[in-house]
């Protein structure tokens, strides 16, 4: 009878060794701690090159079966610990969101319901007033060309007015070519290249200039633009939506003014003032009737149709309608300025 030969204990035992290696997975608790297990299990001493090693005293009719048993338990060690790995991945994930995640009602106390920023809000008055009126919202870009911001307004290149803008310009294309626009004004262009007349609109929106943060000054501020363009439109026109608007928004006891002033863009131009109930001026913003030069940059024929533009700070009138002394004040989020609104 021949001898049926031993099975080595190497192989005989591979099933519960891999079994022990698939416990320390299972419970290991970093990516670092796999690491070491998989180069243990299948390193020189491991359960794996050892089965290997003793595959030489197996006998060769069995070879190849106990072969592919060796290959099986390394594939399903080296599955497990990628599993191990994927699901230590999510954990360490949900562990470090759990810790840094913070405690805002710490913050802010019992949770309250928040309003609009009172900025917003003068915004969208203000809209609601001229709607009222029959004008639509128009908008542009921040990031204006020179021409719209300047050209097209009648202020070429060199004029005495582009220095009074203190403008931000951006590094983009010709030096002084991309500017941050510094007033609302260039969206009367863009409208009268996208829309026939006769045009009644406003352009509320963020304007940029070169100014130190001060109590009433912000580099960063906002206007409020108007254009009419219709037939025989002139200053009487200008006049009368003031006077209208400034009683709809402030009330019936309030008036207003116009002043002759200069702006590159209107011809005449003139300054506007709102009366208070007291008596007192409050000057409020710039307009005057569509200079011809303006009218034919946005593509619009000045002897068939006229018009008249203003504009006016946004800012400023948060101020004034609350009272606030500094105007810094109003953008820097502190909740007790915010909460009085
Ligand atoms: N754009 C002018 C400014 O920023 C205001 C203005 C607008 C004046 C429209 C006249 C007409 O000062």
């Amino acid at each position: 009878m021949p001898d049926i030969p031993e099975i080595p204990s190497e192989i005989s035992e591979l099933g519960a060794r891999v079994s022990a290696v698939l416990a320390q997975v299972e419970s290991a608790e970093s990516s670092d701690e796999l690491t070491a297990i998989l180069s243990a299990a299948t390193g020189k001493t491991g359960p794996i090159t050892v089965a290997r090693k003793a595959m030489s005293q197996v006998d060769p009719t069995h070879r190849k079966s106990v072969g592919m048993r060796v290959q099986d338990a390394k594939t399903t060690i080296e599955t497990a610990v990628e599993a191990r790995r994927v699901g230590l991945g999510a954990a360490e994930r949900t562990a470090r969101v759990q810790a840094e995640r913070m405690d805002l009602t710490e913050v802010v106390g019992t949770p309250t319901a928040g309003h609009i920023h009172p900025l917003t809000q003068a915004w969208e008055d203000l809209e609601d007033a001229f709607i009222g009126m029959g004008f639509t919202v128009a908008e542009g870009p921040h990031v204006e060309t020179d021409w719209y911001n300047f050209d097209a307004l009648n202020i070429p290149k060199g004029h005495p007015a582009r220095d009074g803008f203190d403008s931000l310009y951006v590094n983009n294309g010709e030096e002084g070519s991309t500017v941050l626009r510094t007033h609302t004004s260039p969206v009367q262009i863009r409208t009268m290249q996208a829309q026939e007349p006769p045009i009644y609109i406003i352009a509320p929106g963020r304007v940029f200039r070169r100014d130190t943060a001060d109590a009433t000054h912000l580099p960063v501020f906002h206007q409020i633009e108007g254009l009419v363009i219709d037939k025989g439109i002139g200053l009487a026109h200008l006049a009368g939506t003031i006077e209208k608007f400034t009683q709809a928004f402030f009330g019936e006891e309030f008036h207003s003014r116009l002043r002759p002033n200069y702006f590159p863009f209107t011809e005449p131009s003139a300054e506007f003032d709102i009366q208070r109930p007291d008596g007192s001026w409050l000057e409020l913003g710039g307009s005057g009737v569509v200079h011809p030069n303006v009218l034919r940059a946005g593509g619009i024929d000045p002897e068939e149709w006229s018009g008249f533009a203003f504009g006016f700070g946004i800012d400023r009138f948060l101020q004034i309608k609350h009272g606030v002394t500094d105007l810094r004040e109003a953008f820097t989020n502190d909740i007790r300025f915010l909460e009085q609104f």
